[in-house]
């Protein structure tokens, strides 16, 4: 371990950027609490992400700041999904003004590194923020679990539990109602959440993004279980869910057809096209943000905590331009491209297919 007098870093910025999750504030105080106790460093807290080090919204941050908030859902520095790098268009270009305010910012400090706690986008922006010469080390935080270089990140284990209550209590008015009950969770681009929470939640059909449903598919199952004489069903889906005809469209064509027949959200579309399908009652519900808020769970905040120590250690080596990871039951760190490229998505052979399936759970396909 580097000695109190040898760490590299004396000074660095911290923020939380992208959407929220449970387990923040835990890492906060890990990387805090180790940064500060262990090696003496001075920590600057930029509030709302990166929109806070544009701006040059700061404070210093006391000890106090990070004592007793292991267990506070949310994040104490705030968040925004801001992104210095992104025009108008949408275009990822050398964005003038704002990379120049932060690194002014950044210079004007004295930071010797920049904590970023984030997923992909957040990473994206780390990585690039890396390559315009500032020091940065990444920490993985999101409830879809969909960022590359770790086994998982932190927020997934509380979504979950949250995700897994909301089913279990669906299934009781379900059965109650006879009715089909479908449940929309987050996850734009990847199933983790639904699929974790569709088969701890015991959910007859998972729908993902990641396998494209066909409706005829899930009639046939929905119809084969009221013949084995169970009155209702309970239907987990991604909100990024599509079906086979629309994994078949361009991105712009599928994106218009969304617009058109989304009604509220995917959820209360496929709760119709059941309905037609099948003539069986059927319900829908968004869980929505309830899924991000509150107090992490107990695994969150170990996780959350470990990777703050070890993001704490990296400071101290100098070891900047990396992630903190978990990677097989061990706590490690990667490049910070990897994070910063492609998003993870759950593969056909993930383990957590077979085994839904293999327990009887229809995937739609
Ligand atoms: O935190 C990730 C995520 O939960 C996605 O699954 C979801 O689509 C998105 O955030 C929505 O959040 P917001 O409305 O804050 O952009």
């Amino acid at each position: 371990m580097v000695k109190f007098a040898q760490s590299q870093t004396r000074i660095f910025g911290i923020l939380t950027s992208g959407g929220d999750c449970p387990g923040l504030n835990a890492a906060i105080r890990g990387v805090c609490r180790a940064a500060y106790d262990r090696y003496g460093m001075s920590i600057v807290g930029f509030a709302n992400g990166y929109r806070g080090l544009i701006a040059g919204n700061y404070r210093f941050l006391r000890p106090e700041d990070f004592w007793g908030i292991i267990t506070r859902g949310g994040t104490i520095l705030g968040a925004s999904r801001e992104k210095p790098f992104k025009q108008e268009s949408g275009d990822y270009e050398i964005a003038g003004d704002k990379v120049a305010a932060i690194k002014e910012h950044y210079h004007r400090l004295n930071l010797d590194c920049l904590v970023i706690l984030g997923g992909n986008g957040t990473h994206n922006t780390g990585y690039r923020l890396a390559r315009e010469g500032l020091n940065v080390i990444g920490m993985p935080k999101t409830i879809d679990n969909d960022l590359q270089g770790t086994d998982r990140t932190f927020g997934f284990h509380s979504a979950l539990s949250i995700a897994t209550e909301a089913i279990d209590r669906l299934h009781t008015t379900a059965v109650s109602h006879s009715r089909v009950m479908v449940i929309e969770l987050m996850g734009h681009k990847t199933g983790w959440l639904s699929l974790y929470a569709g088969v701890a939640g015991g959910g007859d059909i998972i729908l993902i993004p990641e396998i494209p449903y066909d409706i005829k598919v899930i009639g046939d199952f929905l119809r084969q279980r009221r013949d084995q004489g169970k009155n209702f069903s309970i239907v987990v889906i991604a909100e990024g869910a599509m079906s086979k005809e629309e994994a078949a469209m361009e991105k712009k064509e599928r994106k218009k057809f969304r617009e058109k027949t989304h009604m509220v959200s995917i959820g209360y579309r496929v709760a119709q096209e059941i309905e037609k399908e099948t003539g069986m009652e059927t319900r829908p519900t968004v869980l929505g943000y309830v899924q991000r808020g509150g107090i992490p769970s107990a695994s969150d905040r170990v996780l959350a905590t470990s990777l703050g120590t070890a993001a704490a250690d990296l400071l101290a080596q100098g070891q900047y331009g990396r992630m903190v990871s978990y990677t097989n039951d061990a706590i490690t760190s990667v490049d910070l491209s990897v994070p910063a490229e492609k998003i993870k998505t759950v593969p056909r052979d993930h383990y957590m297919i077979d085994t839904a399936i293999a327990v009887g759970t229809c995937m739609g396909m």
